[in-house]
């Protein structure tokens, strides 16, 4: 019985009903903001392909800490850009690394901001590559070794979550394990289960200094045509212990992004990566989109696709516009 009873335009004939059928509200409450934290005094240096983002010092950042809190937003995600950099990546278990000095600062002056921390070596290795080099390549086994003592020593200064990003084999295991050994049963892992060997990373890798010397990352990270097998790194991830798996990047992915979800239940984040952010801040300011709309509906589908969580560098923008339309 289709047209002229189904008339489906009735459902999209103002505002008020559009809302009362809605199928995906975007809040606040997904999204987590990535910060980063670079060792000096004195910074707040823009990200130059990254419009809006900066690198703060420690002495500077209870600005941007300010605001993230003032806008209600639960969760940040920390990255490091240390000044000492070494061949696997020492200052990432070192108490006080600057990612170990930035959890404390921010558990003491905003006790309710929940601080989650990048579990990684690239922007720590002299090298640039997520762990420990050998026949020039990561080695997978001796990475794990290093992440026991970073994750115990994130733990220890505070962190609320620890989020492993460097693609090894066995890491959630590992850091369930290095955890529990420690007293730290109640700290949970966020995944990045399905992380792809993607170019939109490229901004980020200026924004933290790691970008590798030689090569590239895919021998680790996933292969962009393959779909199976990020659900089989989910399923490896979710037996491991993770308590959330993420998808990276999250444009090009929605297809994982709801794979993923039809076929699991723990909650899936998705990172809305460095270059989504960086084209449509660039379309943006040329006038050739209207970004704060673009935004919207680019986050929207995100979690149309299915994710729960999502990571963004939009995440202070969208709670303004949530707030004052
Ligand atoms: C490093 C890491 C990367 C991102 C987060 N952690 C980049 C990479 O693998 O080179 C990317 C984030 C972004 O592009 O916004 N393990
Ligand atoms: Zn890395």
């Amino acid at each position: 019985m289709g047209f002229p009873v189904n008339r489906p335009r009735r459902l999209r004939k103002n505002e008020s009903i559009r809302r009362l059928v809605r199928e995906t509200n975007l809040t606040v409450d997904d999204l987590i903001y990535p910060i980063f934290i670079e060792d000096g005094e004195n910074i707040k240096k823009e990200i130059p392909s990254m419009p809006d983002i900066y690198r703060w010092s420690l002495d500077r950042v209870d600005e941007e800490l300010e605001e993230v809190v003032s806008l209600n937003l639960p969760a940040v995600l920390l990255f490091g850009i240390p000044s000492h950099k070494d061949e696997v990546g020492s200052d990432t278990w070192n108490e006080e690394g600057i990612i170990q000095r930035a959890i404390r600062h921010i558990k003491k002056n905003y006790p309710q901001l929940y601080v989650i921390t990048d579990v990684c070596f690239c922007e720590y290795t002299s090298h640039g590559h997520c762990g420990v080099l050998h026949n020039h390549d990561v080695d997978n086994d001796l990475t794990l070794e290093n992440t026991r003592k970073q994750v115990i020593s994130h733990a220890k200064a505070g962190a609320d979550m620890v989020a492993p990003s460097g693609m090894m084999d066995g890491v959630v295991k590992t850091i369930r394990e290095a955890l529990d050994s420690s007293g730290f049963k109640d700290v949970p892992i966020m995944a990045y289960s399905a992380k792809y060997a993607s170019s939109y990373y490229g901004p980020f890798r200026e924004a933290a200094d790691s970008t590798p010397a030689f090569g590239d990352r895919r021998t680790y990270q996933m292969d962009p045509a393959n779909r199976l097998e990020a659900l089989r790194e989910v399923k490896l991830d979710i037996e491991e212990g993770a308590d959330i798996v993420m998808v990276k990047p999250a444009l090009s992915y929605l297809d994982i992004i709801r794979d993923i979800k039809n076929n699991f239940n723990v909650p899936l984040a998705a990172y809305n990566v460095s270059g989504e952010y960086s084209m449509i801040k660039a379309a943006g300011k040329m006038g050739w989109i209207d970004e704060k709309k673009v935004m919207m509906e680019t986050l929207t589908s995100i979690k149309r696709a299915g994710a729960d969580i999502i990571i963004t560098y939009f995440a202070k923008e969208v709670a303004k516009t949530l707030k004052n339309g």
